[in-house]
């Protein structure tokens, strides 16, 4: 028999459970929206946390910050001493701090940008082609978005390794598992060799400031005052750690895909104006996010369901964007889907800043590549796949014919 909570199934959910990766979550959470829409799971917190998975229950609490909260956006959180900005920040202070920078990343503003990126995805691919291998994650999937992102804040070439190292080891530090202690100490300096390397940079963009997004950042004003350093900082890092390591899972993830499904791959070689519509049913079928959470701050009844103030809720992206009363065939990946509203960049007000810039990088990793390499396959044997909140692939070695 199985325990319930709150009149809903208890579990031991967690979306961290190894036992997920290889795409295994596809199966394991394929009935959530219709047969258990919302469960509750004892792990990680206090009182546990709720999980949602219907699609139109998810769609309503992203709509309502004023009624959940995005502190702490994920469960178990990240510890960080202040609120992320902006991504745990809610109206109406978030507006405040995501205007200012709306622009800069709006869709009209990409085209300026894409020569450059397209170029370090030309370079990347042809630093490997001649060999007939590469590892995917490190040589393609993650070098892409590290140079885009970090171009953006103007960080010299020589320092990117570094900081990219910083971001991932903050959370991300090796050996979780063996050496818990040793891992809390490597994400602490991470953290403090990342922030104090970017304060060092603060005065120059203060003094002189340029176009890129460390100098917007610096002349952000919230009622008239200057944002903090602090602040200035925790917003960079953010921009930098999610701009990163979602794309490069999201490259990674759609690769994986190409190797197993060559019919997908001959149709986007034969047609690459395809290359869109197949990041966004990738970004549908495979969500890196897998999920993201909310806080309850009124009382509020979902999905028949009673909310207190207080209650976590894991909103379960990746099962949503398999709901069966929004994506007709959800375990089917389809090149011509449409209408495709997938929360694979989230939605309502936090919807990711980023989106056009992730998707222009998308489509010139996978035009560059398979304009040189139509075929190729992957080593599933040798994957490295880790669980989070976004699942990140690690190690993806491949492999294709020279001629
Ligand atoms: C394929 C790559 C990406 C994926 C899958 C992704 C995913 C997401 C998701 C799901 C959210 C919504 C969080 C929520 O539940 O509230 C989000 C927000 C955000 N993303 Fe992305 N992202 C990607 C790329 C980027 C890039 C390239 C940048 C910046 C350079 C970026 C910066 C942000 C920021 C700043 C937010 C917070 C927005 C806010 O709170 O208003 N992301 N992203």
């Amino acid at each position: 028999m199985t325990d319930t909570y709150n009149g809903v199934p208890d579990t031991h959910f967690t979306i961290l459970d190894p036992s997920f990766i290889g795409g295994a979550w596809k199966e394991a959470w394929a009935d959530y929206p219709t047969k258990c829409p919302i469960f509750h799971s004892d792990a990680h917190e206090d009182q546990g946390f709720y999980v949602m998975s219907r699609y139109e229950d998810i769609m309503y609490v992203l709509r309502n910050p004023e009624i959940f909260s995005s502190y702490r956006i994920t469960i178990p959180p990240i510890p960080t001493p202040r609120p992320q900005i902006p991504i745990e920040i809610d109206p109406p202070l978030h507006r405040k701090y995501r205007e200012p920078i709306s622009n800069y990343f709006a869709k009209a503003n990409q085209s300026p940008r894409e020569p450059h990126f397209r170029q370090i995805a030309a370079s990347l691919v042809d630093a490997v082609y001649a060999k007939g291998e590469c590892n995917i994650a490190d040589d393609l999937s993650y070098p892409l978005p590290v140079h885009s992102v970090m171009s953006l804040l103007d960080i010299r070439v020589e320092d990117r390794e570094k900081l990219r190292n910083s971001l991932l080891n903050m959370t991300h530090p090796p050996g979780k598992e063996e050496d818990p202690e040793g891992a809390a100490k490597i994400s602490l300096e991470s953290t403090m060799w990342a922030y104090d390397y970017l304060r060092s940079l603060l005065p120059d963009r203060r003094e002189n400031p340029k176009d890129d997004v460390l100098s917007l950042l610096c002349a952000i004003e919230i009622d008239g005052e200057p944002i903090t350093d602090d602040d200035v900082l925790d917003y960079a890092i953010l921009i930098a750690a999610a701009g990163f390591e979602t794309t490069a899972a999201s490259i990674n993830y759609g690769f994986i895909f190409l190797a197993q499904n060559p019919d997908v791959r001959a149709e986007l070689v034969a047609d690459p104006s395809l290359i869109p519509n197949f990041i966004e049913e990738v970004m549908r079928f495979e969500q890196p996010t897998k999920g993201l959470s909310r806080t309850v701050s009124q009382p509020v009844e979902v999905g028949g369901v009673q909310f207190s103030v207080g209650d976590r809720i894991l909103l379960l992206y990746a099962a949503a964007n398999r709901d069966p009363e929004v994506f007709p065939e959800p375990e089917k990946f389809n090149l011509r889907r449409s209408p495709n509203r997938h929360f694979g960049f989230g939605a309502g007000p936090h919807v990711c800043v980023g989106i056009h810039m992730a998707r222009l990088e998308m489509q010139v990793m996978f035009e560059e590549f398979l304009k040189r390499i139509p075929n190729f396959t992957i080593d599933e044997s040798r994957i490295l796949e880790a669980t989070g909140p976004t699942y990140a692939i690690t190690s993806l070695p491949a492999t294709w014919p020279v001629k």
